[in-house]
């Protein structure tokens, strides 16, 4: 019911969402991932479309049901969340970065399932670097207002308004990874070029309606 009161600051626009983990193959039955419920990233499609917009959800392999109203595009490795995130991204208004995507895939992954060797010794993984997915999208000419986020384990304020420059994105939101894995509360902090904006501990959606109103506000006044 709380849905319908919620103000259509996003009425008519187009919203892209990244969620979830990605998976890697390292053979058919073994993956290399990384840790995230998904629920963030979910929490902000539904308050997007809550308030008016039109959301493409990318989301990596997660067990959460899809927000109503949410279009959703299921994807697997961080090559395919790139692939489909770019095919999106130039239809979009705004575009925000909740998955966590692996950094590597294995270079050597095998077709047939790796066996245990009789000399106990342990495979040899080799790694190649992913696509970075914001860096991209963020570099598009005339693209979509971007939005990172970043789970640190230390050092919020540092790193995350480092990385926000290094990313080259109008506005990067922080958390600490201890406290929001898998937790349905969050403590963010919004990093902008008007500074940083902490919010209280709340229950991931009502962190996620707040933070659409800001993502609102911000990218439709002139930003850099
Ligand atoms: N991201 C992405 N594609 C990647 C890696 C990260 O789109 N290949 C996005 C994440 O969705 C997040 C932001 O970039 O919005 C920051 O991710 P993070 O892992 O914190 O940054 P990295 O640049 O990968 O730095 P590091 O892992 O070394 O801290
Ligand atoms: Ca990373």
């Amino acid at each position: 019911l709380i849905a319908y009161f919620q103000p259509k600051t996003l009425s008519g626009r187009q919203v892209l969402i990244t969620a979830g983990p990605t998976s890697e193959k390292i053979d058919p039955v073994r993956v290399l991932t990384n840790r995230s419920s998904g629920k963030m990233g979910y929490a902000i499609a539904q308050a997007a479309r809550e308030a008016g917009a039109q959301v493409v959800l990318v989301s990596g392999p997660t067990a959460l049901a899809t927000p109503y109203g949410v279009n959703r595009i299921n994807v697997e490795s961080a090559a395919q969340m790139h692939a489909a995130v770019m095919s999106e991204a130039r239809n979009s208004d705004i575009f925000i970065a909740v998955a966590a995507v692996a950094d590597w895939h294995v270079a050597n992954a095998s077709d047939s399932k790796l066996k245990k060797k009789a000399d106990g010794h342990a495979p040899e993984l080799q790694f190649s670097v992913n696509p970075d997915i914001l860096a991209d999208v963020a570099g598009m000419v005339s693209g979509p207002f971007c939005v990172g986020f970043a789970a640190e384990t230390e050092n919020l304020h540092q790193n995350a308004e480092a990385k926000r420059q290094r990313k080259g994105v109008p506005m990067l939101v922080g958390n600490l990874a201890q406290q929001a894995m898998n937790a349905d509360t969050t403590e963010l902090v919004l990093f902008s070029s008007q500074g940083a904006q902490a919010l209280p501990v709340l229950p991931k959606l009502d962190a996620a309606r707040r933070l659409v109103r800001e993502i609102a506000q911000q990218s439709s006044t002139p930003h850099q």
